[in-house]
């Protein structure tokens, strides 16, 4: 449990104010205290994310993601409470008390940073030395330079079983912490536990994250054997969700926009070839923390996907995540060559510029992609062409763009202008027809007709009067015990409460953090949200703690059912 000086808190409550916080990761707009902006947590298009400066708190009613500052630097930085109260001290300008925290976890990560770094050191000096020729040959064999190589941090692992279990052992690690960040596997044969390299003979790639730290490798065969690549896998220190290879160089660029390619070998090639604004993913599908990151380091993004089917289809992919940010997106279509690695070691870095200087914009690519394989000289291709084409000019938000589009397709097909123009507005009206249907759906959580127990409203109703309203403390505190309490996260939360408050100390979302975890956090802040309007009287206070009472006496049988209306509306009688 990590436990920081209730003063130090303090003061970093006090040099703290959320909003301009959460204005570095999100365009906020003031309504009165409140302010609103799309969610940095879940793709979203119309802002459901409220942040309160009254209770320097924020919520989001679309993916009920809510908490304290400390809460949004865990979740957004992905950094534990430690760390994260260390991120808000150092903006504060404060300094961190040295003693009184557990620290742990946070040692153990720096260990296993070491432990990568050291790695890495370890790959690349045994590909430098003779016993490692053939990890250079390779390197070289791909058109790779020397400066390249050092750049990277390129290494390779030899051919053994042990032997950087053996060089890691004489740096005083164990084979379990080796193991922990997956540089070694484990093996149990009757009883008998043994550990192995998890890398033997591979060309290693370090992953670098944006502070410069190694947290883990992928490992390229020599040949054309599967799998091709081994990657370290999830650890204390690494989420391949989270991080995208090499925005540590491309961030540093001094552009503005990204090429996002597919593999680490493109990125590679790229940067050798002048275009160090290159990064690509990790191997899996673009996730929308990753798309967070890179739209935090880019006004633009080039998708730069490989030619085949399973690149394209990701391509289209990566395109619906992008639409929910404010960048460009532009794509590339790779012409005689596979990727952009190939590219470039085929043709020169001059045509891959005027590649990318010829990007096609997301309507722009759609529209080439739907005429693939027509043939616009007959009539018959003409009318598949324009089925696929109006619904994407249906989607054109901006009127004059879409003006743009449509009079170029009339000119290319021979339709008039109005007679698609007509078929746009079809598709239109039918598509908000569907969307009113669908949003239904959609609708953020809290909106809609929530159902919960009886019992459940009580308690969390005391929880946010007595959040909203400290001076209640006493007459509830008569009333009842923590152990009343069904739901255990409102119990835990009460005993904070009430121990907080009785002792004098201030309640305060902040205080709070360190005793639950985001998603509590959450949770908590929701009830708070909606407190303020249900409750504020003792009076319904001390009806929810009958609630409770009666609920206890009769045992859990067929608890009622309520929605928020329904369950003010016993209290208005
Ligand atoms: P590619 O097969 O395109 O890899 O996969 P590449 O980096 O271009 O490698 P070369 O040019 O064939 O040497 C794209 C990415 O998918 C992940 C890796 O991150 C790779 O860079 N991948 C691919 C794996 O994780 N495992 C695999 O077995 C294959
Ligand atoms: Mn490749």
């Amino acid at each position: 449990m990590a436990f920081i000086r209730e003063e130090f808190l303090t003061e970093l409550r006090d040099r703290t104010d959320i909003v301009d916080l959460i204005s570095n990761y999100v365009e906020l707009k003031k309504h009165g205290r409140l302010s609103k902006g799309c969610c940095p947590f879940h793709s979203e298009k119309t802002p459901s994310f409220t942040v309160y400066e009254d209770t320097q708190s924020y919520y989001c009613f679309g993916c009920q993601k809510g908490g304290d500052a400390i809460t949004f630097i865990r979740d957004i930085e992905n950094l534990d409470y430690v760390e994260s109260v260390k991120y808000l001290a150092e903006r504060a300008g404060l300094n961190m008390p040295e003693d009184n925290y557990d620290d742990t976890l946070a040692k153990k990560k720096q260990r296993m940073i070491y432990m990568n770094k050291e790695a890495a050191r370890f790959y690349h000096n045994y590909m430098m030395s003779p016993a490692g020729k053939a990890g250079l040959d390779y390197w070289l064999s791909r058109g790779l330079s020397m400066s390249t190589i050092r750049h990277f941090g390129l290494g390779y692992a030899p051919d053994d079983w042990r032997m950087l279990l053996n060089h890691m052992r004489g740096l005083g690690y164990s084979e379990s912490e080796l193991h922990e960040a997956d540089l070694a596997k484990k093996s149990e044969k009757n009883g008998n536990v043994n550990y192995y390299d998890n890398f033997r003979n591979r060309a290693m790639v370090p992953i670098i994250d944006l502070r410069g730290n190694v947290l883990a490798f992928g490992g390229r065969v020599l040949d054309d054997s599967k799998p091709k690549y081994v990657n370290t896998a999830d650890t204390l220190i690494y989420k391949k969700s989270l991080q995208v290879f090499a925005l540590n160089f491309a961030k540093s660029s001094g552009e503005k926009r990204l090429i996002l390619c597919e593999g680490y070998m493109d990125v590679i090639a790229l940067h050798q070839a002048g275009f160090t604004n290159a990064v690509a993913g990790l191997g899996t599908a673009l996730t929308d923390e990753q798309v967070r990151l890179i739209s935090r380091y880019a006004d633009e993004v080039i998708l730069s996907y490989d030619a085949d089917e399973a690149g394209q289809n990701a391509l289209k992919k990566a395109m619906d995540k992008f639409q929910y940010t404010d960048l460009e997106v532009r794509a590339l279509s790779l012409t005689g060559g596979k990727d952009p690695d190939e590219i470039i070691r085929k043709f020169g870095a001059e045509r891959f510029k005027s590649i990318v200087d010829g990007a096609a914009n997301e309507v722009e690519y759609k529209l080439l992609e739907a005429k693939k394989g027509l043939d616009l000289s007959s009539d018959d291709g003409r009318v598949k062409y324009m089925r696929q084409v109006v619904p994407i000019l249906a989607e054109i938000r901006n009127a004059i763009e879409r003006d743009v589009y449509t009079s170029r397709i009339s000119e290319e097909t021979g339709v008039t202008k109005d007679a698609i123009v007509l078929q746009i507005k079809d598709v239109s009206a039918r598509r908000n027809r569907q969307n009113q249907r669908v949003d239904f759906g959609k609708l953020p959580v809290d909106l809609k007709k929530q159902t919960q127990t009886k019992v459940e409203k009580a308690e969390e109703t005391i929880i946010a009067s007595l959040q909203n309203n400290p001076d209640f403390l006493k007459k509830i505190d008569e009333s009842i015990r923590p152990e009343d309490f069904k739901s255990e996260l409102m119990r835990h939360v009460y005993e904070v409460l009430i121990s907080r408050l009785k002792a004098g100390l201030p309640a305060d979302l902040i205080y709070l953090s360190s005793e639950f975890t985001p998603e509590e956090m959450g949770h908590i802040v929701r009830i708070q949200t909606n407190g303020q309007v249900i409750s504020n009287t003792l009076s319904e206070v001390m009806d929810c703690i009958k609630v409770m009472k009666e609920d206890q006496t009769k045992g859990a049988v067929n608890p009622s059912e309520l929605s928020n209306e329904e369950f003010l509306k016993l209290f208005k009688q």
